[in-house]
């Protein structure tokens, strides 16, 4: 349904010598640098998925979904939706995408919602009763009412995020494209947002790619990701993958009267591994031990500590995916493979 193949975007950035010569320099002889935003990005969605498409800062994100909008045309290589080329087939594919930049409303600033929601109407030649049915089950889902009067710079951010999905949503588009559609929202309003996001996809089979810093947004709503870096695909694959591929840090805590900081320390001496494998952290009473289990098994780990200290409460924390995921922008994804 969706098909990205080897997908490249470079800009031409002009650079300036300084100063008044330098200025004059450069209106006659322009020099320009390369900059490669996206290098090589690959992948399939199929339809009715919800893709979590992550990476960090800088990575290309935003510049994928710029070339799979139509917005920007790729260097080389290709995409298709639906068969559709972005660039290309412009006209008709508008009317089958819904695409919200979180970082910046597509809404027109002065125009009361309802009147922006009416001028996109006739854009996407939406039909008066289509329309209206669609507002009414939009209100629902996105709870507008109590702003759809107002002019959209009255709007708070959480009420124009909501907003903005709305119009994104309007011509019931088969592809939703999601740049940080939760970026700077209170806990509440994300919530609604993810709820709104998950049931627009379960009800109308809607293909969703999603952009987010915010895992809980992957973890509710998507079992894949596709994760980029530097302009590379670094992962691809469902959230459980990426748990047993990466995830062999895992927590050992504890509670126990005798415990101390040499005893938590003695864990690494005794395994004879590096800091990098055990590391330990007490506060004197309870002990938390962050350990590598490919390396040091989840058993020997749990029967070491039963047979040498007497616990009163003993947990084993599975991987977090939070926490693989920022070691993993944190190293970078090659690093961490040969390590
Ligand atoms: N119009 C442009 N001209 C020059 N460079 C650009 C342009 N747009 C993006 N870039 C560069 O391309 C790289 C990728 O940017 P992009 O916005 O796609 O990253 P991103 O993954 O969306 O990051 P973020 O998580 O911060 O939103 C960055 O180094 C950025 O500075
Ligand atoms: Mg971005």
């Amino acid at each position: 349904m969706i098909y990205v193949e080897n997908l490249r975007k470079e800009f031409k950035k002009t650079i300036k010598e300084p100063g008044l010569l330098g200025s004059f320099k450069s209106l006659f002889h322009p020099k320009s640098e390369k900059i490669v935003a996206v290098d090589d990005i690959s992948f399939e969605v199929p339809e009715g998925e919800i893709l979590g498409f992550i990476g960090p800062n800088g990575a290309g994100k935003s510049t994928v979904i710029k070339m799979l909008t139509g917005i920007l045309t790729p260097t080389s290589g290709k995409c298709t939706i639906n068969g559709k080329n972005p660039t290309v087939d412009r006209k008709s594919y508008v009317k089958e995408i819904g695409v919200v930049f979180g970082q910046r409303t597509q809404l027109w600033w002065d125009l009361p919602l309802r009147e922006t929601y009416g001028v996109l109407k006739e854009i996407y030649e939406v039909p008066e009763d289509r329309y209206h049915k669609r507002m009414a089950f939009l209100n629902e889902v996105l709870d507008l009412e109590s702003f759809i009067t107002s002019p959209v710079r009255t709007l708070s951010l959480g009420q124009r995020m909501r907003a903005d999905i709305a119009a994104s949503l309007l011509h019931s588009p088969k592809v939703l494209f999601l740049d940080e559609p939760t970026i700077g929202l209170d806990v509440v309003v994300k919530d609604n947002i993810r709820n709104a996001i998950d049931y627009i996809n379960k009800t109308e089979k809607t293909t969703v790619i999603l952009t987010t810093h915010d895992l809980a947004d992957i973890e509710t709503l998507s079992k894949r990701i596709v994760m980029i870096d530097k302009g590379q695909n670094v992962f691809d694959g469902t959230i459980s993958e990426l748990k047993s591929k990466y995830g062999q840090i895992r927590e050992l805590h504890f509670d126990t009267d005798t415990a101390n900081v040499e005893q938590a320390l003695a864990y690494a001496e005794h395994f004879g591994i590096s800091d990098d494998v055990v590391t330990t952290e007490t506060d004197g009473k309870s002990v938390k031990v962050r350990f590598n289990s490919s390396v040091v098994p989840v058993s020997d780990m749990l029967s070491y500590t039963l047979g040498k200290i007497n616990v009163n409460d003993i947990s084993v924390k599975d991987a977090d995916i939070e926490e693989i995921i920022r070691r993993l922008y944190k190293q970078g994804v090659q690093d961490e493979e040969k390590a």
